[in-house]
């Protein structure tokens, strides 16, 4: 029985159009008193499924393994871009982020029909233990082509489906054959001369014969896409994705002049939940990921291109802003904690939105980063040869410390002593005494260094941030998803990044709003907002912990989903206190908020920055890629990653669980509730496998969401 209540129906006449699910925590907009939260939350049980509002359905699209052009649907679908062709129909546009190795592995064969020498390769990987395995280094012939095996076949499954969609006389979607259906995978180039492009200055870098550290040999042709993960979809029908984790497949930091490190520097490994160093086996180079890639989804034989003026780091998404006799300006996020907000500024002005000529206004222009002043204002900084070194020092950071480029050798180098970041500045005065190179070679190294670059020119390190939305007037909202520090990445600006109390750190992120000066796209200044918090409503949030994707609706309400890591889901909370006597850490009180989640929340009217909660997604999930279509009557959506802690769910697997639980106003209370183990979705029989899986939200009723 779908949750109801006459408050929040009454609030229905109040401009919000669905009344919200019940959640696992109470929250001021869940239509309960707080005087009566205590005994309403009580109890809960958790669904394996979808679950939304009453009145909605959703139909399942394409799952992975279904048959794709000539290969697969891939794993953990991440952003949905959907290019309408006609009204109903059009293509739609996938992003496979990274395979959740537990039920990757447990379910391959059954979802594939292929084997994987599973067994031998784990055995290897446990013998090597820390270390990994440098497969260009084995002498063992078996070995290194069991490894090269797995490794193919988790890269098959990352990066981009393209498919074609059409909605049914009845409501429903199905997919539909058509000549464009392709994937662009990890190794697209490797066997089939299906190589990406690259644009920019980091094509100088890629084309070098000889370099500091290790060069392919394949010039400006490119071998795959991989951590696909948000991404953007312009007005001209093409369609950007994001490579945000590539440190977990190749080398991150690079040498002076851009070159990458060797491949042997991020080896193979394998453990119970993760797979990481799968360029290693193919001798990737580590400066040719971390990119945004183009895409047309209409024509068949455009594989991708990678636009090296927007920077290499560990791109999130995009928002692209483009208006006719402006110039354009893409704005991305690097979600690692530290990470920053960028912004491409072209140099030629658009004379037409709809024009795919545009995507040559990516070839010229100036990448910059964010400075985020704590007094609401910001600026600008470019990432040139001529900008000066000005770091912020490291005990601004919650974390107390920040990352630099490593001179004279290449690489980084960790500061967490604020003299020796001054005496940094001292020994080098611009971006360009870092680099070496002939110009257009130096400019192509900061791109390629481009978070590195960042710190080193005094850009604000943030809250790790996810998506990137433009709004319809122009502003743009970012989703930070957290704010707890990490002893290798970084952390962020604790003058800006707080908790509703000044906590600093602060796991359960927020909203920031983002307005240019001028509201010109390449204004250098800028004003900004915090517009949302999240966390425990007794606690000043509003909820929900860990905002990722973002989407507005023609109305202008802004859709978020939730990304709390898979492991703290419904983690038992019996007590707030240890045993030790000591508080429950801020990042395990996630297990209070239950599984991820989609919410609405109006930037204008009475309900002005509530949030109302739309939906969950199943066991271990994440819900990703919320995207409208035109006439507002279906919203697609994916399930990344169900399984990814619990793997298959057997035979109906449940737990019961302890849950020290607050009211909004504070009121403690015991929570007691029942969590499915492992996931059976999308196909929800006893014992199935689960499988990310992307799905079309509509209302039975045909109408409007
Ligand atoms: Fe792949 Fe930052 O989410
Ligand atoms: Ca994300
Ligand atoms: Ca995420």
């Amino acid at each position: 029985m779908p949750f109801q209540s006459k408050a929040a129906i009454a609030s229905t006449s109040n401009g919000l159009s669905f009344v919200p699910i019940k959640g696992a925590m109470p929250v001021p907009t869940d239509g309960v008193t707080a005087a009566q939260q205590a005994s309403a939350y009580s109890s809960y049980a958790v669904a394996d499924d979808v679950v939304l509002p009453e009145g909605f359905t959703y139909d399942v699209i394409a799952a992975w393994g279904d048959r794709v052009g000539d290969s697969r649907f891939g794993y953990n679908n991440d952003y949905l871009s959907y290019v309408e062709v006609r009204p109903g129909e059009g293509y739609l546009t996938v992003n496979h982020e990274y395979i959740s190795a537990k039920p990757w592995l447990q379910t391959f064969e059954q979802v594939t029909g292929k084997a994987l020498p599973i067994e031998a390769v784990t055995a290897a990987a446990e013998a090597a233990g820390e270390d990994g395995i440098d497969v260009t280094a084995l002498e063992d012939e078996t070995l290194k082509g069991q490894i090269a095996e797995i490794s193919r076949e988790a890269l098959i499954d990352l990066g981009l489906s393209v498919i074609y969609v059409r909605k049914q006389a009845d409501g429903s979607w199905v997919r539909v054959a058509a000549p464009t259906d392709r994937r662009i995978t990890g190794i697209s180039g490797l066997e089939d001369n299906r190589y990406l492009k690259a644009t920019g200055p980091a094509v100088a870098i890629f084309r070098k014969q000889r370099g500091i550290g290790y060069v392919d040999g394949l010039g400006d042709r490119i071998i795959g896409t991989f951590n696909n993960c948000a991404g953007g979809t312009t007005p001209w029908g093409t369609v950007f994705s994001a490579e945000e984790n590539f440190q977990d497949f190749v080398p991150e930091p690079v040498n002076a002049d851009g070159t990458s490190l060797d491949p042997s520097e991020k080896p193979f490994f394998l453990t119970e939940t993760e797979m990481g160093g799968k360029g290693n086996p193919f001798g990737l180079a580590g400066n040719k990921y971390g990119w945004m890639v183009e895409v047309d989804p209409a024509n068949p034989n455009d594989y991708g291109t990678k636009h090296t003026w927007l920077g290499r780091f560990r791109h999130e998404a995009v928002a692209v802003r483009a208006e006719a006799g402006k110039q354009l300006a893409f704005y991305s996020g690097c979600d690692r904690r530290g990470g920053h907000i960028y912004k491409f500024v072209s140099q030629v002005t658009i004379s037409d939105p709809k024009s795919k000529a545009n995507s040559r206004l990516l070839e010229t222009g100036m990448l910059y980063a964010a400075k985020f002043n704590p007094d609401g204002t910001g600026r600008w900084i470019a990432l040139a040869p001529s900008t000066t070194v000005n770091p912020d020092l490291p005990s601004v950071h919650a974390g107390g410390m920040i990352t630099l480029p490593k001179r004279p050798t290449g690489g980084v180098e960790k500061y967490t002593d604020d003299a020796a970041v001054e005496a940094y500045k001292r020994q080098f005065p611009t971006l360009g005494s870092l680099y070496t190179g002939f110009d257009r070679e130096k400019q192509g190294a900061i791109l390629i260094d481009a978070h590195f670059a960042a710190n080193a020119a005094g850009a604000t390190c943030t809250g790790r941030p996810e998506d990137t939305e433009l709004a319809a007037d122009g502003s743009v909202f970012i989703a930070f998803t957290s704010g707890s520090p990490s002893s290798s990445d970084g952390s962020p600006d604790k003058r800006v990044f707080q908790g509703p109390n000044g906590e600093t750190p602060y796991e359960h992120g927020w909203i920031f709003h983002l307005i240019e000066d001028g509201n010109d796209p390449a204004a250098m200044t800028f004003r900004w907002e915090n517009f949302a918090t999240g966390g425990e409503p007794a606690e000043g949030g509003l909820g929900f912990s860990n905002p990722d994707n973002l989407a507005f609706d023609n109305s202008g309400n802004l859709w978020i989903v939730t990304d709390m890591s898979s492991d703290k889901h419904n983690i038992a909370i019996p007590s707030r206190t240890k045993a030790d006597g000591s508080a429950v850490s801020q990042s395990d009180l996630r297990g209070l908020f239950g599984n991820n989640s989609i919410w609405f929340i109006p930037t204008s009217g009475a309900n002005a920055g509530e949030a109302y909660l739309f939906g969950y997604g199943p066991m271990d999930s994440e819900m990703t890629g919320p995207f409208f279509t035109p006439d507002q009557q279906t919203l697609f959506i994916a399930a990344q990653h169900p399984g990814e802690i619990g793997g298959v769910r057997e035979n109906m697997a449940i737990e019961t669980r302890q849950f020290a639980m607050k009211t909004v106003n504070g009121e403690m209370f015991m929570q007691t509730r029942e969590v499915p183990i492992g996931s059976n979705w999308p196909t929800k029989g006893e014992n199935d496998p689960p499988k990310p899986a992307v799905i079309a939200i509509r209302r039975t009723s045909g109408a409007a969401i």
